[in-house]
């Protein structure tokens, strides 16, 4: 064995591939889709002129983001069979695990899709039309309600909160969870878009590249840390159990969910824009008792380990006011990136190059086999 070779540990500052899709200055907080920055888009787009961006490059014309609309709300409806796969799946699975089977059977019945390194921007449309539907399909079957209806006139966000709670949502709750959206639509080459790369890579098809990036997601260090978020509020329950309940967990060297972040040094923008309509949500509820926890929990973990808030702070106590389900935070979260999952896959497509690093072995290198019966 030669000298031990240096190994990037989870591909820190490794740039692994050419993207025109999404930047990111983690030094300075920025974050841009296709050259537009995420504080105006937050401010002034939907999430349906996102995912043109995302997808396109660019910002949709008017009558480009009417036809986008009609697509979305054409393709909402299951194949039968799905619908029937849905409801034959046991009611206590983690809705996560109900998506990526979902995804993955619906490749089954779609196999103009499953062609591999054919996929189209239709798949994409449809993969994103039909999140919020499987998650419906799902979670009303928990609530004991029907299956939700396609409701053309809705846009994904609305339609989305509308699958998830049976009811029409409010103006300012379909506003919030538009601006979640957005904000969650892409973040250059994340661990769960990085696996939806590594499997296009292979020529694999769309609907397997987003089953990976599902799996991928559900982690709690990635997609899975809002949910985590609210575990913590409801450990700490009052503000001034915060100091006690976090230098604990600091102390026993646990982490914290929604700090931190592998690319952003200073506050992630997401987790500005989020801080805000959690409040906003919180002041229409006249609840502001997630909203100030979470204040005192920043004020503790920035003076005690100098780390920052990321996006998923925030996230999760917006959509508790709202009523979803916890376990229903990730999948809310795969139901905006998978705009960005499918971009990036149709992008490794068209500049295909096999996504296949090499490992510094660590191990002997100069053993001799020993017949089973001569080993002690
Ligand atoms: N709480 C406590 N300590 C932390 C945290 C945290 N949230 N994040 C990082 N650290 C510490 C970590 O213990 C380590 O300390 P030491 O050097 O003393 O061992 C140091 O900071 C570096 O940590 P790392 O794990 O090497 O850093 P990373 O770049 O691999 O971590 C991260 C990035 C997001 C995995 C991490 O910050 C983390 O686990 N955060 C909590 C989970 C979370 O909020 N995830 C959502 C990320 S944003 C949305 C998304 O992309 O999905």
């Amino acid at each position: 064995m030669g000298t031990p070779p240096e190994v990037h540990r989870g591909l820190e500052d490794v740039v692994a591939l050419a993207s025109r899709i999404c930047f990111i200055d983690g030094k300075r907080g920025r974050l841009l889709y296709s050259g537009y920055d995420i504080r105006d888009l937050a401010a002034h787009s939907t999430f349906e002129e996102v995912a043109h961006l995302l997808w396109y490059g660019r910002l949709p014309t008017e009558s480009q983001l009417a036809g986008l609309k009609r697509r979305f709300s054409d393709l909402r409806i299951l194949p039968d069979g799905l619908a029937e796969l849905i409801d034959m799946l046991p009611a206590s699975a983690d809705p996560m695990d109900i998506l990526r089977t979902a995804v993955s059977a619906l490749a089954l019945f779609e196999p103009s899709e499953t062609r591999p390194g054919e996929s189209s921007i239709e798949g994409a449309q449809r993969l994103t039309a039909v999140f919020p539907t499987i998650l419906g399909q799902f979670q009303r079957r928990r609530m004991g309600r029907a299956p939700p209806a396609p409701r053309p006139e809705l846009s994904q966000a609305s339609y989305l909160l509308y699958c998830l709670l049976d009811r029409e949502p409010t103006e300012l709750e379909s506003r919030v969870t538009e601006v979640a959206l957005i904000l969650h639509a892409d973040h250059e080459l994340n661990a769960s878009t990085f696996a939806a790369r590594v499997t296009a890579s292979t020529l694999s098809d769309l609907y397997s590249a987003i089953t990976s990036a599902i799996g991928t997601l559900k982690g709690p260090l990635h997609g899975g840390a809002n949910e985590r978020v609210m575990e913590l509020l409801d450990e700490i329950g009052t503000v001034d159990r915060v100091e006690e309940v976090v230098k604990g967990r600091l102390a026993r060297h646990e982490r914290i969910m929604g700090f931190g972040h592998r690319v952003y040094k200073v506050e992630d923008p997401r987790a500005t824009i989020l801080r805000e309509w959690s409040r906003k949500i919180g002041e229409a509820n006249g609840n502001l008792r997630y909203y100030d926890l979470l204040r005192k929990v920043e004020e503790v973990v920035f003076r005690e380990k100098g780390l920052y808030p990321n996006l998923d702070l925030y996230s999760g106590s917006a959509y508790s006011l709202m009523g979803v389900p916890h376990d229903l935070f990730t999948p809310v979260f795969a139901a905006s990136r998978v705009v960005g999952w499918t971009a990036h896959v149709l992008e490794e497509y068209r500049d295909l190059r096999l996504i296949r690093p090499t490992a510094g072995y660590l191990g002997a290198t100069d053993l001799r086999y020993v017949p089973v019966g001569q080993r002690v």
